[in-house]
């Protein structure tokens, strides 16, 4: 499977997936693509000899969102891409984009959804006194952090949490989850169906 991966700044979750490909026949990441102009992601990317690009959102020259998703999408289609995972994106795609990958677009998110969609979701967890969290990775449809789960891992919350150890102990399963879910979307053990809920094959 060619496989673009979309990051905004860190990468650390690109850095799984991309080392966890290294060991896997059939996945290829043909390209990562930040948005942002400072990305030490993509730096260490491109140390990697993996093909980048940074696609900066111009604001300032008026381009719309739409503008700008639909630039997003001529570079991502370049590759010819069979998955476009979203890894630590920051930004929220026109319902056009997401329409057009259909299928091939999957996210993750740091919390155990459907509770704590959006941002500061461990601050959230923590308010809401929740015992148990996680990270889910779920195929992207318009709805934001609302798409059909593929897989969650589940963390526990300890009592002296902050939102920095907590922060930590769920990027230790996202790290673990999201390039076994990339596995199993390659080899089509996992899909989106028809009714657009998830469909599992017994090669899983
Ligand atoms: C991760 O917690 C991811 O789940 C969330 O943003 C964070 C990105 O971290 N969407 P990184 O860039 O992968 O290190």
């Amino acid at each position: 499977a060619r496989v673009v991966i979309l990051i905004s700044g860190r990468g650390s979750n690109m850095k799984a997936l991309v080392h966890a490909a290294s060991q896997m026949t059939n996945v290829n990441i043909s390209a990562v693509i930040s948005h942002s102009a400072n990305s030490e992601g993509l730096a260490w990317a491109r140390a990697q000899g993996i093909q980048t690009e940074q696609l900066v959102y111009d604001a300032a020259g008026g381009q719309t969102r739409v503008q700008y998703d639909q630039a997003l999408a001529e570079c991502i289609d370049r590759y010819q891409p069979d998955l476009v995972l979203l890894a630590g994106f920051m930004r929220i795609l026109s319902d056009e984009f997401v329409r057009h990958y259909t299928g091939r677009l999957v996210n993750i998110h740091p919390s155990l959804l459907p509770l704590f969609p959006g941002l500061h979701t461990h601050q959230q967890a923590l308010n809401a006194g929740v015992r148990v969290h996680g990270c889910s990775v779920h195929f992207v449809i318009p709805a934001l952090d609302q798409g059909p789960i593929i897989a969650q891992a589940v963390v526990p919350v300890m009592a002296d949490d902050t939102v920095q150890s907590l922060d930590q102990r769920v990027l230790v399963m996202e790290h673990k989850l999201y390039p076994q879910v990339m596995r199993w979307l390659a080899q089509k053990a996992v899909f989106l169906d028809e009714q657009g809920k998830v469909g599992f094959t017994e090669k899983l």
